[in-house]
């Protein structure tokens, strides 16, 4: 792909996007041809404004650390980077995964990005050195002025738990606090931005920056935002196939779609995603007016369909509404299970409606994997979607986004959707690797999407699937294709579980234990290991099994096997997308 300019170039939108069209179909000759052209005119005109603008001989350090899973924290580490380079910092983007505690510790300035996942949990690739920076032996932080922004989800019990801990931990040892964290919920663009700009400012103020900004002019040659087509402003694609590919008799609703992303310019990898922007059930959003008493007020009913969550329920919702409307306070812990209709059936209509608006938050898109690869199918984008019902508290419940795609939209209507770039989760540059892929469920999804991009360039490496389902007959998800797969010998080994098929319930972790000599042996040939799916059980199951294979295989204890895992993992070898 030929480098396009980032949103902040300094040009209108409309010159930008004009740039961007004739950039896309440049040559790199053209390209290199056009830079220099463009320089040597300038050169000839006005000597001065060409002298390159250097910076400042003294420019302060800051070092920018982010931990992150699904790339948020990234690019707000992106974006804190930027800001600080305006004001005459010299920053450095670092990700926890390739940073030591040690390294941290020698920094002056440190300004932390971190979500937390599972539940509480650090993302994956920063497991190691948050354990460190827990560990008793971790070093002082005396000489480092910090401060931190948490990323996460009001409606996971350890809201912001990574970041808080990080946050805490730096000032027990003995970091110099420059400014207050704070805790993101899944709408951080503003308050992150306005931490940004605050926390800078502190920090500037603190070790006097010179303001570099008016002399330098910052060009960015950085990923521009990984998100094309962006959240404000999705793509409206067209479904162009919508295929329930679970059986009329599975406890699973489970559909293929595809669609168009022609005139989009979201050109996906294998291992990325797509957002979806979706609407919340009609009959849902007239269920929670009716309970709150505000049933026919059409602003609001538009509010609510389109723009608010009426789905989660969280601890602060339930103090809010108790300041509110004067119950008695809940638990935060009542929330498990529950919506805000439940809520709002304990005082029904006592909110007025911009009480209610207030007490909403913001409806969060959904992501999914894509299932396809852009050379094998084009223009086009498959997603693999469960429909998610289930029943709690005694009411049934019905996911907003999945129940969206997979009930309400059909062939030939159109879908929000913007492209969240993966480039963590990744097919190996040498393609002659050999890949095990461990995709239960729709955690098969960007597994087809490896299996399609290994095919169209003749990849050398062997692939080997391990799929999971309720049934086989009628769980088994692009069944056909696996199987084609399988006797082109694309597929080297296709294994399968389908845990209701036979009294002992039998997963893919099962599998790989049992194929525990070649799952060894594949690793020790240099074997990438991808898990895709469940994050509350399987990936964890699954991480088990592979820790105890490692163990018995190898003939070592389980602190070995665990130091080898840790190696794989910081080779690139153990890549994870979970949910
Ligand atoms: C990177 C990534 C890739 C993904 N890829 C895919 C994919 O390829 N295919 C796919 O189908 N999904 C995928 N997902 C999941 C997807 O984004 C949505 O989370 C999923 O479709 C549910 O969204 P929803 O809006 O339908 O449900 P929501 O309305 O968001 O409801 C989900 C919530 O319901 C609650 N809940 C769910 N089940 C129960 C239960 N049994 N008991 C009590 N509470 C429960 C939980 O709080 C859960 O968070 C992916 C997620 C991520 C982050
Ligand atoms: C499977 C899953 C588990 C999560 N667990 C938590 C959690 O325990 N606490 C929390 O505050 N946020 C949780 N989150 C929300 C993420 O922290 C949030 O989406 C964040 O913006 C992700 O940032 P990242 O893209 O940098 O990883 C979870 C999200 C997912 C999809």
């Amino acid at each position: 792909m030929p480098p396009m300019l980032p949103a902040t170039a300094p040009f209108a939108d409309e010159h930008i996007a004009a740039l961007n069209r004739v950039i896309s179909v440049t040559t790199p000759e053209q390209r290199a041809w056009l830079s220099g052209y463009l320089a040597g005119i300038q050169a000839a005109n006005d000597p001065e404004a060409v002298v390159p603008a250097a910076p400042p001989a003294k420019r302060a350090p800051l070092t920018i650390l982010f931990g992150t899973e699904s790339g948020n924290a990234e690019a707000l580490a992106a974006q804190l980077r930027k800001a600080a380079a305006k004001l005459g910092f010299a920053p450095k983007v670092i990700d926890m995964a390739d940073f030591t505690p040690a390294q941290a510790a020698a920094t002056e300035n440190l300004l932390i990005v971190a979500s937390t996942w599972g539940e509480g949990d650090p993302p994956q690739r920063a497991i190691d050195f948050y354990e460190a920076l827990m560990a008793d032996d971790a070093p002082r932080f005396e000489k480092t002025r910090f401060a931190v922004l948490a990323l996460g989800d009001r409606a996971y019990a350890q809201f912001c738990q990574i970041g808080r801990a990080i946050d805490e931990r730096l000032a027990t040892l003995g970091g110099i606090r420059i400014a207050d964290r704070i805790d993101c919920d899944l709408d951080f663009a503003t308050p992150a931005t306005g931490w940004i700009d605050s926390t800078l400012d502190r920090l500037n103020a603190e070790i006097g920056v010179k303001d570099a900004s008016a002399s330098v002019i910052h060009v960015d040659f950085a990923r521009p935002n990984t998100e094309s087509a962006s959240r404000a402003h999705p793509f409206e694609a067209e479904i162009t196939e919508h295929l329930r590919l679970t059986g009329s008799r599975s406890t699973s609703d489970t559909h293929h779609i595809a669609i168009s992303l022609e005139g989009s310019a979201i050109a996906y990898e294998p291992g990325d995603s797509l957002g979806v922007v979706a609407s919340n059930d009609p009959a849902q959003v007239e269920a929670v007016l009716q309970a709150a008493g505000l049933s026919g007020d059409d602003t609001l009913l538009t509010a609510l369909t389109h723009r608010l969550d009426i789905a989660t329920l969280t601890g602060q919702q339930i103090e809010n509404f108790a300041r509110d409307t004067g119950i008695q306070p809940l638990p935060a812990d009542w929330a498990a299970g529950r919506q805000i209709i439940d809520l709002l059936e304990l005082a029904p209509g006592r909110l007025s409606a911009e009480q209610l608006t207030a007490l909403l938050r913001p409806l969060a898109p959904r992501y999914y994997s894509i299932a396809s690869s852009r050379k094998a199918v084009g223009e086009e984008a498959h997603l693999l979607v469960a429909g998610l019902r289930y029943t709690s508290h005694g009411r049934e419940r019905r996911g907003v986004a999945s129940l969206d795609i997979v009930a309400r939209h059909r062939e030939g209507d159109k879908l929000k959707v913007f492209h969240r770039s993966n480039p963590h989760f990744r097919l190996p540059v040498d393609n002659g690797r050999p890949i095990i892929m461990v995709g239960p469920g729709t955690g098969l999804a960007p597994f087809r999407a490896f299996l399609q991009e290994r095919e169209a360039v003749g990849a050398r490496g062997r692939n080997w699937l391990v799929f999971g389902h309720r049934h086989y007959t009628h769980d088994f998800l692009y069944q056909l294709e696996l199987q084609d797969w399988l006797k082109s010998s694309l597929l080297s080994r296709l294994d399968v579980a389908f845990s209701r098929d036979q009294p002992e319930k039998r997963y893919v972790q099962d599998l790989l234990w049992e194929r525990r000599a070649d799952l060894y042996a594949w690793l020790r040939d240099g074997a990438g290991l991808y898990i895709c799916g469940d994050a509350s059980a399987m990936a964890k199951d699954v991480h088990a099994t592979v820790l105890r294979v490692l163990a018995d295989q190898g003939n070592q204890d389980q602190a070995s096997a665990k130091a080898e895992l840790d190696a794989i993992r910081r080779d690139g070898r153990y890549l994870l997308d979970v949910y």
